[in-house]
Parts: structure tokens; sequence; C-alpha cells
């Protein structure tokens, strides 16, 4: 029988938890931005608690984390009905289940009740990742841009990111 994780926002007790998460799905190629080395106890810890920031874990039975999402408000106020700097994470050997579907949809949820309003959500994809890129177009995002060249691997290759925005 597939195992349901549960869904609740993150506390600083998960730091620990999300850098080894994220440091898993950094270890695969064409995923993450950050190189396992660049998923720092500091990167989380601001994801997790900075003012504005939202953080959603999906637990599994066993306490352990399998996935993480968080974005965070703009904190202009001409932009600050924006919720921006998304990423989302699930283990690479619970990938594909359907976890980070359930954690986006928990995050729009969380945004639909924030006040002062979130009104927008926005992120950016690899051009190299089309299966997260389909994955957001199925939650609703939609392409808005493109910004051509911005990834460069350590073998050269350029990539550009696919900027989507979600209108809530
Ligand atoms: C992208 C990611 C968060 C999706 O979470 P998930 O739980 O695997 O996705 P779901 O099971 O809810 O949805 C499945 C869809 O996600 C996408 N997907 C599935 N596995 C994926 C993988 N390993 N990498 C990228 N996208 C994947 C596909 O679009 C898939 O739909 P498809 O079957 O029609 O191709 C997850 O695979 C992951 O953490 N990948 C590595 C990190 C990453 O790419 N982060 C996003 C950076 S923009």
């Amino acid at each position: 029988m597939t195992q349901v994780p549960t869904l609740r926002l993150a506390t600083r007790d998960d730091i620990e938890a999300v850098v080894a998460l994220h440091q898993a799905a950094a270890a695969k190629p064409d995923g993450l931005a950050r190189r396992p080395d660049e998923v720092t106890r500091d990167y989380v810890e601001h994801a997790l608690t900075a003012p504005g920031a939202v953080s959603i874990v999906a637990v599994g039975p066993d306490g352990s984390i399998w996935g993480e999402i968080h974005g965070r408000r703009e904190s202009v106020a001409l932009f600050a009905h924006v919720l921006s700097s998304l990423t989302v994470a699930v283990h690479p050997d619970r990938q594909g289940l359907g976890i980070g579907s359930s954690l986006f949809e928990a995050l729009i949820a969380h945004a639909r009740t924030m006040d002062p309003p979130i009104l927008r959500i926005e992120l950016a994809a690899g051009a190299g990742n089309p299966g997260a890129v389909r994955l957001y177009e199925r939650l609703g995002f939609r392409q808005e841009g493109r910004q051509v060249s911005r990834g460069r691997y350590p073998d050269g290759r350029l990539e550009d990111d696919i900027l989507m925005g979600l209108l809530l």
C-alpha cells in the first residue's frame, strides 16, 4: 500500500532534516539550481524562518521528511502581494508519487490565507527540467518569459530559465 505523508508548516526543528533532503535532491543532475555543497544550514534556516517565509514539509509515517517547498513574500511594498523565491524538493526515492503536487497545493492553499493577501506566486525552472515545467503548468502556472543562458553548468553548458507565474 502506498504510504501518504502528512503535510505541515515547517519549524526551526526541521532545519537539519531539510538540509539533508535538499542535499540529496541536489545530488541528481538537472533538478535544483544549487549543488549539494551550496545547500548550507544558513540557506535553509533563512528559507524556513526569514520574515515572510513560508515552508511546508511532507513528513512520512516514521517522521522523516520526504519533501519540502518554500517561498517568501517580497519585502518591497510594491511587490508585497508576491510570493517568490520558490523552491521545491522531493527526496529522490520518493519522486513521481504525487508529493511535489501535494506540497504545491498546500502552499497555494496557505498563500490564499495570508494577510495581507498574496495575489501572485512566481518561480523559475530550468529549461532542462521539462518534467518540473509540466508539473507547474498542471498546477496552473503559466510560462511568462525566458531568461536566456541564465544557468551555466561546470562543463560550460548554458541553460535558459523559464519564468512562471500563478495568479490567485
Ligand atoms: C520536481 C519535483 C519537486 C516534483 O515532485 P514529485 O513528487 O516528483 O512530482 P509529482 O509526483 O507530484 O508529479 C509528477 C510530475 O512531476 C514531474 N516529475 C516527476 N519526477 C520528476 C523528477 N525526478 N524531476 C523532475 N520532475 C519530475 C513530472 O512532470 C511528473 O509528471 P509526469 O509523470 O507527467 O511526467 C521532484 O521531482 C524533485 O524534487 N525533483 C528534483 C528537484 C527539482 O527538480 N526541483 C524543481 C526545480 S525547478
